[in-house]
């Protein structure tokens, strides 16, 4: 079973301020809107799209075409409900088994869900071919820093204060045991080199690499001004080339 089909983890997702108040309530809204290319009479891929808060601001702003895949029955029947959109379909399949046509997208965008997966060389192959040529990879996936801590934890006193935010094994990818909204969970580490140097690897071209910093109007909130402490989140937009450089190219 999907992790987001556990009926208690789907639950306490639907109680994040995100799950509730949509892209607005997401802390990398700020970052991430202004890294999307134009979207009007495009067509937009979307990797473990949750909810289709993503899918649905695509069409809005004038994409012809958006599918949405998701492992998860239950996200992707919220994503009907709350995110429906005549360009917009919705479809279980994981990112692992899509077929990822050649040359079809001119987007592939994903949010948060490429930390579940553990072999992201694989990942990057298969979207730089369903991509166009020109086409752009934007996607935003738990900061090395945050996957490398230990047990995703702060280190507190005995008051329950952040003291710091522990990294071990860095340079030791793969699985890591976390609890998140109370289950354990399990996530994969992947170093800013595998994420950066795969996709160069790959053939694309890095337009944009940002860490999710939060907005200034939202440090008063509980627990934000610890979130200035140590990344979180890393934002990448890649273009495919219009031509692939052919082997001994300058
Ligand atoms: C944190 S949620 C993010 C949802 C959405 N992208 C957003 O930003 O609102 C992670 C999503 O990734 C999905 N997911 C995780 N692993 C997946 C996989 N291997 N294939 C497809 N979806 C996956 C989950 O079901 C969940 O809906």
């Amino acid at each position: 079973m999907a992790l987001y089909d556990d009926a208690q983890f789907f639950d306490a997702y639907g109680q994040m301020a995100r799950s509730r108040g949509g892209l607005a309530a997401a802390g990398e809204w700020h970052q991430l809107r202004p890294l999307f290319p134009p979207l009007a009479g495009s067509r937009m891929l979307d990797l473990g799209c949750g909810y289709g808060w993503h899918c649905r601001y695509a069409a809005e702003q004038g994409a012809r075409e958006v599918l949405g895949i998701d492992a998860s029955r239950r996200m992707l029947a919220a994503a009907a409900e709350k995110n429906a959109h005549p360009a917009v379909t919705y479809r279980l399949c994981a990112i692992g088994d899509y077929d990822y046509p050649p040359e079809s997208w001119d987007l592939v965008f994903s949010n948060l869900a490429l930390h579940y997966i553990a072999g992201l060389d694989d990942v990057f192959a298969r979207v730089f071919r369903t991509l166009r040529p020109g086409g752009v990879f934007l996607f935003n996936i738990e900061h090395p820093t945050f996957t490398a801590g230990v047990g995703q934890q702060w280190l507190t006193d005995e008051q329950g204060r952040p003291l710091c935010w522990p990294v071990d094994d860095y340079y030791r990818p793969g699985p890591r045991q976390t609890v998140f909204l109370g289950r354990t969970v399990e996530k994969y580490h992947h170093t800013l080199t595998q994420i950066l140097g795969g996709l160069l690897a790959c053939g694309f071209c890095l337009e944009a690499v940002e860490e999710v910093v939060p907005a200034a109007d939202t440090l008063t909130q509980p627990g934000m001004a610890d979130e200035l402490r140590r990344p979180m989140m890393l934002l990448v937009r890649a273009r495919r080339p219009q031509r692939t450089p052919a082997p001994g190219d300058a």
